[in-house]
């Protein structure tokens, strides 16, 4: 059984409200960290602890927080970057819909570390009923005195807002967002200036994701040492994966990282094995965003070890035979389903949501779509395949911002691991569009 750092009073009656979360020992690393710690050794402690960003690059979270210019008379902001938009990635949702306090808890204690009077969650807008829980929790901290003047008659006062965004996926990216809460488009900002030194209104910001900021509750209440105790290498904690797709049990899970990828698939305690006792055929194992594998690659690495659950081995051979922990976003695949229509999918999401400023991504997600959906319509060409190759290559590594990488690695890795289903799609175009691509491909074998 997995320890849980921040889903463990996720079950308990009432927990989103002040009442029951304090009753539960909530708000202690906020009366530790400002009683009996230095804003310094907070940070010290995110240090030790090996907290890796959760929002997907995986960052370790100290290093980031030691980045923060402090120049004398100048606000920095701490954001909360909440706009969780990947297609497969719904973990946040669970965590403030069922622990607001939780995130008030961990937003109050790493702005005491960072020194900022004031931050912002910013949050997709689709989460409507989520803005209300978050501006309840926050209301209920202000009432007892965990928000505003002087918290616990210390020197440290710290205001916390709420803004919805309008619903775009490249407002999760720290720069658009940063733009969006300015009141403006939300496009990427080129780098550098990083936002660490230049961010919300010119003035140093620091932007976390929601798990990442929740984590600084355990990691200040038992220290970063019994952080780093838990998962393996410098894949330290507990991380939450959304699992969807063809599996018997989707939802939210907490693991301890380096849970071994076949247990997680086929335990009762998580995804409870493959829906219909249909084979596994494919796993994209971090959010939309990441490279596609097929099922020999997710259970064990080339090398023939098996695939565990954390930053390190989830990337273990590269882009050719491995791919990444991103988001947590666990999209499962049985044998029946379509991987190039579940590719045009994801293209169509990118074109869609490509904020159109640099020419290699608005124009190359574009063709993306374009050439996958002939393929899955039965117009395809043998040397379209070749052609989505080669469009994902200029895309990749040539725009301001990762969402050109993030619409063309999908594809790539789709058409380096299941060619054969890319090039089958031409040769038998009617079959090749029927809803259950398993069915269409044994109707040919007999
Ligand atoms: C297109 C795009 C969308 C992103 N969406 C999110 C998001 O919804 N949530 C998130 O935390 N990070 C998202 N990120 C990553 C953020 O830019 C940033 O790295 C992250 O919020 C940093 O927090 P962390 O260090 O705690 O992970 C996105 C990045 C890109 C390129």
């Amino acid at each position: 059984m997995s320890r849980k750092l921040l889903l463990e009073h996720a079950e308990i009656p009432g927990i989103t409200t002040y009442e029951v979360y304090r009753r539960q020992g909530g708000y202690r690393a906020v009366e530790k960290a400002l009683k009996e710690m230095t804003p310094e050794s907070v940070l010290d402690e995110v240090k030790i602890s090996g907290l890796r960003g959760r929002g997907g690059a995986g960052f370790p979270t100290g290093m980031k927080w030691s980045f923060l210019a402090k120049p004398e008379g100048i606000p920095r902001y701490l954001l909360c970057n909440a706009d969780e938009s990947e297609p497969g990635t719904f973990k946040d949702r669970l965590l403030m819909e069922r622990l607001p306090h939780l995130l008030i808890e961990g937003m109050i204690a790493s702005a005491y570390a960072l020194g900022c009077r004031t931050a912002y969650i910013y949050i997709r807008g689709e989460y409507k009923w989520i803005v209300k829980t978050l501006e309840r929790a926050i209301a209920e901290a202000y009432a007892n005195g965990w928000l505003g003047e002087r918290i616990l008659g210390t020197d440290f006062s710290f205001d916390l807002h709420v803004t919805p965004g309008a619903g775009a996926y490249i407002c999760g990216e720290e720069t658009a967002l940063i733009e969006s809460l300015e009141g403006k488009r939300g496009n990427p900002r080129l780098k550098p200036p990083f936002p660490a030194v230049s961010g919300l209104w010119n003035s140093p910001t620091l932007v976390n994701n929601v798990e990442s900021l929740c984590a600084v509750v355990p990691i200040v209440n038992e220290g970063g040492e019994a952080f780093s105790a838990i998962g393996i290498g410098r894949s330290t904690g507990t991380k939450l994966i959304s699992a969807c797709g063809n599996i018997n049990k989707p939802g939210v899970y907490e693991i301890e990282l380096g849970l071994p990828v076949e247990e997680f698939i086929y335990s009762d305690e998580y995804c409870g094995g493959i829906k219909n006792g249909k084979q596994l055929k494919a796993v994209v194992p971090g959010g939309s965003s990441v490279p596609i594998l097929p099922a020999h690659l997710i259970l064990k690495t080339a090398a023939g070890e098996d695939r565990l659950m954390s930053y390190e081995s989830l990337a273990e051979g590269g882009f050719v035979s491995g791919s990444m922990l991103g988001s947590g976003g666990f999209i499962v695949y049985d044998e029946d389903q379509c991987i190039v229509r579940n590719t045009w999918n994801f293209s169509r999401f990118y074109h869609h949501e490509s904020c159109g400023q640099c020419s290699p991504c608005r124009e190359g997600t574009g063709w993306l779509e374009k050439v996958l959906h002939r393929l899955e319509h039965g117009h395809g060409r043998m040397h379209d395949i070749d052609l989505l190759v080669d469009i994902s290559k200029k895309i990749e590594g040539n725009t301001i911002c990762p969402l050109g990488d993030a619409a063309a690695w999908p594809v790539a890795s789709a058409v380096r691991h299941f060619r054969d289903e890319f090039e089958w799609h031409v040769r038998e175009p009617q079959l090749s569009q029927q809803r259950n691509f398993g069915l269409a491909r044994e109707a040919v074998a007999v």
